[in-house]
């Protein structure tokens, strides 16, 4: 057999196994697993470093639009270039549906912002903001059928919360035509009710965003959510959990033997709402939705990714400037947190620190890293095998990784279109030397080049 090129002498993980072999790879495959393949043209030396699934993050933002004069800090380029930084081959963006617009129209605005400008591989999640009868009844069929089988609602936010009647609506088309619905599960009336109460009390710096999100805030939605999909007899997946409680809902939800999945993200691991009260404005940097919590909450989300409650975990990478009136300092953001735009950067951090976190502190094993960080994405949103394995056929998306280094997280290091990290400081052990996507290197030690080879990827039905 020949090859283009071997990888030589790592340790594969995958999420089932470890072992050592050699990757023979052509056309951009896994063509051969070995104990020793002979010579190619190109040889990778991976002694001494684990080789894995390239990272597919589920849950991204990418230029996504928002409000008035507010503008996100990446676009495909910078954030997928980020991405391969920290090891991803894919990543999952949203694709926003504006008012009024069609989703068709939605998905060529954004495959203009991304064609030829991809560092990894993408595939596009739908945001329905509109459930006009023409978008459920035609549109969302026609687009599930070739392959857009994920979208994303909200509970809440002006500008995208759907009624309850319109999210049973969704649920229903999912179910008949077998897509997953995603569900940012918070209440928009009681958060309104609560911000504005908060307000009134002059209780307005960036720490009172946690208040006005509480933890039962999020437990209700989460329990809605949670029902909506069983009285219609559907899937669905809770995004971005927080705390203890929305845990267990999704737990007891799943020991009833609905299909109900978890993911969570880093911010949940790793901040506190401590972090938002920080001096000035400062806190701002760690606004998100829903909010990081408290130190339960934060051993629950652990628990939830060593049970299996979770099944993906995710960055939900959301940036925006710090420095920036089009940022984290809005003009507005100073007389109230609700200006202040929700979400964080992290998709270069996302698999150092569960790394770091999890497997080097022994909460979790290499191999639960690889179903958590790539492999349950590719099987949850249709992409597996071809992606979120090693092993013949599939493509040759992998990261070479040293867990022996020692990195203090700097935000110059990202290469991001931010200009800060939530993590800056944070000690890891354990990093991404190498990054290929089908078998050729977009990333090692620490550089991208300007190769963006990255495409649009057709996913099987849910
Ligand atoms: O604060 C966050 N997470 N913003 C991003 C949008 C979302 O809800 O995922
Ligand atoms: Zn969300
Ligand atoms: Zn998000």
């Amino acid at each position: 057999m020949t090859f283009e090129t071997i990888i030589r002498g790592g340790t594969i993980v995958t999420a089932s196994d470890t072992f050592s072999a050699d990757i023979g790879i052509s056309g951009g495959r896994i063509t051969a697993l070995s104990e020793t393949l002979g010579d190619a043209p190109e040889i990778i030396d991976a002694t001494g470093l684990l080789v894995m699934p390239g990272g597919i993050d589920s849950h991204v933002h990418l230029d996504q639009p928002g409000a008035p004069g507010i503008v996100m800090a990446d676009t495909f380029e910078t954030g997928t270039r980020s991405a391969a930084i920290g090891g991803n081959t894919t990543v999952l963006p949203f694709c926003l549906q504006q008012k009024g617009q069609s989703l068709r129209q939605a998905i060529s605005d954004y495959q203009a912002k991304a064609n030829g400008n991809c560092y990894t591989d993408i595939a596009l999640h739908l945001i329905i903001t509109d459930p006009a009868p023409q978008v459920l009844g035609q549109e969302l069929p026609a687009l599930i059928a070739e392959g857009y089988t994920s979208i994303k609602i909200f509970m809440t936010y002006d500008d995208l919360k759907l009624a309850d009647s319109d999210i049973l609506a969704v649920l229903d088309v999912a179910r008949q035509h077998r897509a997953l619905v995603m569900v940012h599960a918070e209440g928009y009336d009681a958060i309104r009710f609560l911000t504005e109460r908060l307000e009134r009390e002059g209780r307005t710096a960036p720490f009172f965003h946690g208040a006005s999100r509480p933890i039962p805030v999020e437990r209700e939605a989460t329990h809605r959510a949670i029902s909506f999909a069983e009285i219609v007899g559907t899937e669905a997946m809770i995004v971005h959990v927080s705390n203890r409680q929305a845990m267990e809902e999704i737990r007891r939800a799943q020991q009833r033997g609905l299909r109900i999945h978890g993911e969570t993200c880093p911010q949940y691991l790793m901040l506190t709402e401590a972090d938002m009260d920080r001096p000035g404005m400062e806190g701002a940097k760690y606004v998100c939705s829903p909010p990081p919590r408290d130190s339960d909450s934060q051993a629950a989300c652990w628990e939830g990714l060593q049970q299996g409650v979770f099944e993906v975990f995710s960055s939900d990478h959301c940036p925006y400037r710090y420095e920036d009136e089009a940022g984290k300092k809005a003009p507005d953001g100073n007389n109230s947190f609700r200006y202040v735009p929700n979400g964080i950067p992290g998709i270069a951090t996302r698999m150092p620190i569960l790394f770091s976190e999890g497997v080097g502190k022994g909460r979790i094993d290499l191999n639960r890293f690889v179903a958590l960080t790539s492999t349950n994405h590719a099987k949850r949103y249709g992409l597996y095998p071809r992606k979120g394995t090693i092993a013949v056929g599939s493509d040759a998306d992998l990261v070479l990784w040293d867990a022996t280094r020692d990195v203090v997280i700097t935000h110059s290091l990202l290469k991001d279109g931010c200009d800060y990290t939530p993590y800056e400081g944070l000690a890891v052990r354990g990093w991404p030397v190498r990054t290929l996507l089908r078998g050729v290197t977009v990333m090692k030690d620490a550089e991208t080049g300007s190769r963006r080879s990255g495409m649009e990827l057709q996913r099987s039905l849910f």
